[in-house]
């Protein structure tokens, strides 16, 4: 099922393993559900509520805050080359961010590439977010043009190595890291149970 936000960018709604309700929004300025300076302290507040663990594999440091570029850097988004999706819990008094996923391009010459990370707050890790989230990101990074996903992964990382492994990555150690290319053109990935229905195809192109 899904819905259109109050600027008319789709939304898809989902549900986690336990059942709990859970939305995907597209983050662009003044869109719902936050605006770009409630968008900076849900993401501080988000990375105060991950495991070092979490922040490690995000950020591959041991980083406990965001800094001010960072916060600059991971908002700047276009709807096209710079993209970010955030997963909320719908709340009587708003909504609970618990996950994001963004990519930004790489390149615009023969092949599109973007480097994307996905990160989903502890408590909710393990429920199905994860997966919605990058099966939502690649959908609007294919709408967009983008040939290949291109994550950063430790070999640790079981579970996004899974979700790699499910969008029929190329998984090869660089520098001490794996990097999985997802490629977009012509290899559809394995549908996510309960997963979204998009109503607007392509609107991510206005
Ligand atoms: C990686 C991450 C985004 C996955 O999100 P998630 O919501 O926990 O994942 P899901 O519940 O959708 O599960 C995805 C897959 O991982 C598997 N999985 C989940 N947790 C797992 C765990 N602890 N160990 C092994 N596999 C696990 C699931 O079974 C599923 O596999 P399947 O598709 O074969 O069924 C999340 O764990 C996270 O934010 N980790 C910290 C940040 C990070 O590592 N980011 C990635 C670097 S870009």
């Amino acid at each position: 099922m899904s819905a259109d936000n109050d600027t008319g960018l789709p939304v898809s709604r989902h549900r986690m393993h336990d059942g709990t309700p859970f939305e995907i929004h597209p983050c662009i300025d003044g869109a719902h559900p936050f605006t770009r300076a409630q968008w900076r302290a849900e993401l501080q507040r988000g990375m105060r509520r991950l495991s070092p663990r979490s922040r490690w594999q995000r950020f591959a440091s041991g980083i406990h805050e965001l800094s001010e570029q960072q916060l600059d850097a991971l908002t700047d988004v276009d709807g096209l080359q710079r993209v970010a999706l955030c997963a909320v819990i719908p709340r009587h008094e708003g909504y609970e961010g618990i996950g994001i996923a963004r990519y930004v391009v790489l390149t615009d010459e023969q092949q599109r590439i973007a480097e994307f990370a996905l990160t989903v707050i502890d408590r909710w890790q393990a429920q199905g977010v994860g997966a919605a989230l990058l099966q939502r990101l690649s959908s609007v990074a294919r709408d967009n043009g983008i040939e290949m996903l291109r994550g950063f992964v430790f070999a640790s990382n079981a579970a996004m190595l899974a979700l790699c492994r499910r969008h029929n990555a190329a998984i090869t150690a660089v520098d001490g890291v794996l990097q999985a290319d997802l490629v977009l053109r012509g290899a559809e990935p394995t549908p996510v149970v309960d997963g979204s229905v998009r109503r607007a195809h392509g609107r991510n192109r206005s």
